[in-house]
Formats: C-alpha cells, sequence, structure tokens
C-alpha cells in the first residue's frame, strides 16, 4: 500500500510517498482503508525531531483519519468489517491504518470532514472540562478560528456559554457563524474584550500559543481558569497547559452526536493528496487555516 513516511528527522522534504506493507491491528485496535486523515499540528511537530518521544525510523505520519473498517483486532466489539468510522491511531496519511480510538461516521458526514474531527473534538471537550466552564458564563477563545479553537466554539455554544473569539480580520465572519462573538488579536485585545464583555469573562482558552498568556490571566482574574494547549510558558503565570489526553471514543461520539442534531461542523478549507503531504505540513505549520486540512486517498 501507499503511505507517507519519514526516515529521518527534519522539515517538510523528507516526507516521502513509498510502498509499505500494510499494518495489522493489535488487540482492542481496528484497522481501516483510509478515505482521508486529518492534518495537525502534532504532525509536524512530531517529524520534526523536537518532540518528546523520540519514533523508530522510518516513521508513518499522521494521527487523526476516517474510513471503512477492514480489519478488527481481538477483543474489539461493537464494530465490523465495512462500518465508516472515524478516529484516531497512527501513520493515517496511508491508504490503510490503525486507529485506537474510534467512532461510528454518521451517514451524512463526509470522510473528508470526519477525518478532520478526531483530535479537535477531543482537545476541546478537554480543555473546557479542565477551565471549568459552565453553562451561562462567558469563555475567551485566543486562536479561534482553527481545527481546536471551531470546535471549542460550536462545542461551548451547545452548552449555553457565551463564546468571544480572536481570529485575524479576515476569519471575523467565519467566527460568527460559528456563533462566537468575533474580535481580532492583537494589540489592544484586552481593551476590545472588556468593551464587548463588560460583566468580565469567566475563563480563557489559549489555543494559537500566541504569547498572550498576560492578557488572559488579567482579562479572567483567575489564573487557574485560563488554559493553554500550545504555549509551554504558561505555568509561569500560574495557568494551565493541557495535553492529551481523555476519553476519546466518547469525545467522538459526542460530535457525532452534535453534528446528527445540526449544531456542529468543522468545515474542510484545504485538500491534499498523499503525494501532496508536505504542503499540507507546511500550511499547518503556518497556522493561519479557517476550519480543517485533510489528506484525501483516493
Ligand atoms: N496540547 C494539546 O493537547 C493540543 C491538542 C491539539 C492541538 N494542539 C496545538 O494547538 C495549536 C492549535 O491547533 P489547531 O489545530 O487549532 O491549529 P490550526 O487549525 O492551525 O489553527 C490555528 C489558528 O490560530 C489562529 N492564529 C494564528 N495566529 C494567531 C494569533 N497571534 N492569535 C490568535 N490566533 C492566531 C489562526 O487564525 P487566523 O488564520 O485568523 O490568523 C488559526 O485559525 C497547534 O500548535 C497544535 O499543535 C495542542
Amino acid at each position: 500500500m501507499k503511505a507517507v513516511q519519514f526516515a529521518e528527522y527534519g522539515g517538510p522534504d523528507v516526507l516521502r510517498l513509498v510502498d509499505v506493507e500494510p499494518p495489522h491491528p493489535g488487540p482492542g485496535q481496528i484497522r481501516i482503508a483510509v478515505r482521508a486523515a486529518g492534518v495537525n499540528g502534532i504532525d509536524w511537530k512530531l517529524r520534526t525531531g523536537n518532540m518528546p518521544g523520540r519514533r523508530e525510523l522510518p516513521s508513518g505520519t499522521g494521527v487523526d483519519a476516517a474510513g471503512v473498517v477492514d480489519e478488527v483486532g481481538a477483543g474489539v466489539e461493537g464494530v465490523t468489517v465495512g462500518d465508516a468510522v472515524f478516529g484516531s491511531g497512527s501513520a493515517t496519511y496511508a491508504e490503510q491504518a490503525v486507529l485506537s480510538h474510534w467512532a461510528k461516521k454518521p451517514t451524512g458526514l463526509s470522510f473528508e470532514e470526519a477525518a478532520g474531527y478526531p483530535i479537535p473534538v477531543e482537545t476541546a471537550i478537554r480543555i473546557l472540562r479542565e477551565a471549568g466552564v459552565e453553562p451561562g458564563q462567558t469563555l475567551l477563545v485566543s486562536g479561534a478560528a482553527g481545527g481546536v479553537g471551531s470546535a471549542v466554539v460550536q462545542i461551548a455554544r451547545e452548552r449555553g456559554v457565551t463564546v468571544i473569539g480572536t481570529a485575524s480580520a479576515r476569519n471575523q465572519d467565519y467566527l460568527r457563524e460559528l456563533g462566537a462573538v468575533a474580535t481580532t488579536y492583537g494589540d489592544g485585545l484586552a481593551d476590545r474584550v472588556r468593551a464587548l464583555a463588560p460583566d468580565g469573562v469567566d475563563a480563557a482558552l489559549d489555543i494559537a500559543g500566541s504569547g498572550v498568556i498576560p492578557e488572559l490571566t488579567g482579562l479572567v482574574g483567575d489564573p487557574a481558569k485560563v488554559v493553554s494547549i500550545a504555549d509551554f510558558t504558561a505555568t509561569e503565570h500560574g495557568a494551565r497547559v493541557s495535553f492529551a489526553s481523555a476519553d476519546h471514543a466518547a469525545a467522538f461520539a459526542e460530535a457525532a452526536r452534535l453534528f446528527e442534531k445540526g449544531v456542529f461542523r468543522l468545515p474542510v478549507a484545504r485538500t491534499y493528496s498523499l503525494a501532496e503531504a508536505a504542503e499540507a505540513q507546511t500550511a499547518s505549520a503556518a497556522g493561519h487555516v479557517a476550519g480543517r486540512m485533510v489528506v484525501v486517498v483516493p
């Protein structure tokens, strides 16, 4: 089968489309014929070799995918060959990949869109819980237009939370369509947020990792209600840094439920082929996508 691999750590040019033997699922896992793979920050961060936990090389790339089950590992129940699923595993930029966590794909949800769900929805549900956001409260989301931000905004809105989201000028309308009160990031952020929320904000999520933790803790007042997923200096200001993982399958099932209810979408902004994996990871590293990017497998 065709798969994207890297044999050395480095920039996007180390990615190669190669022929390899298909993987097989271990106990508790499934294998899918991949229809689309989600593109996430973790994909290019692992490829650089700068993340903790070095991998055996050559290594596949990609965590998220959607596709059709074609092999079921020992002890797996509730899913059979032929089922359409989406979930997370490893080496998903490939024609076949093993998933460790999954949910059934709703019929009306495309494989492309479903492939973009796993990491963003697991992360969104986890950080909303860690920030202790309650219905009726106001939440500030810094970096709301990307994968995780788009998921956070919609899930929080569904829970009765008012969301103020930041994005660049060109993504303001996109944020409003998701249900957020939109504002731009950059100089004057704290003043703009105070004008939009005269009674204050109850919690804040730093998605973009753009060095705004002091502003966020100043706006919220309580650093324990500020959570970052991309700024490891957050703890220096009393805020939290959140890492994977929570109950992935439950988060995926929740996203499927919200999609079927008509209140959740993660629009696919750009698609790539397996041969274009380097371009996909380059665009992910640039960090200005509204919604999701996926690698589509024919
Ligand atoms: N710790 C964890 O568990 C965890 C889990 C998932 C992701 N992450 C990390 O979290 C980060 C975000 O992930 P993602 O999938 O949401 O990324 P993404 O889809 O690439 O979105 C990034 C968003 O950040 C916005 N942005 C860029 N510069 C900004 C700034 N200075 N201020 C505010 N927003 C800005 C962009 O909006 P504009 O285009 O409008 O500028 C873009 O929509 C990545 O670094 C990823 O690796 C961590």
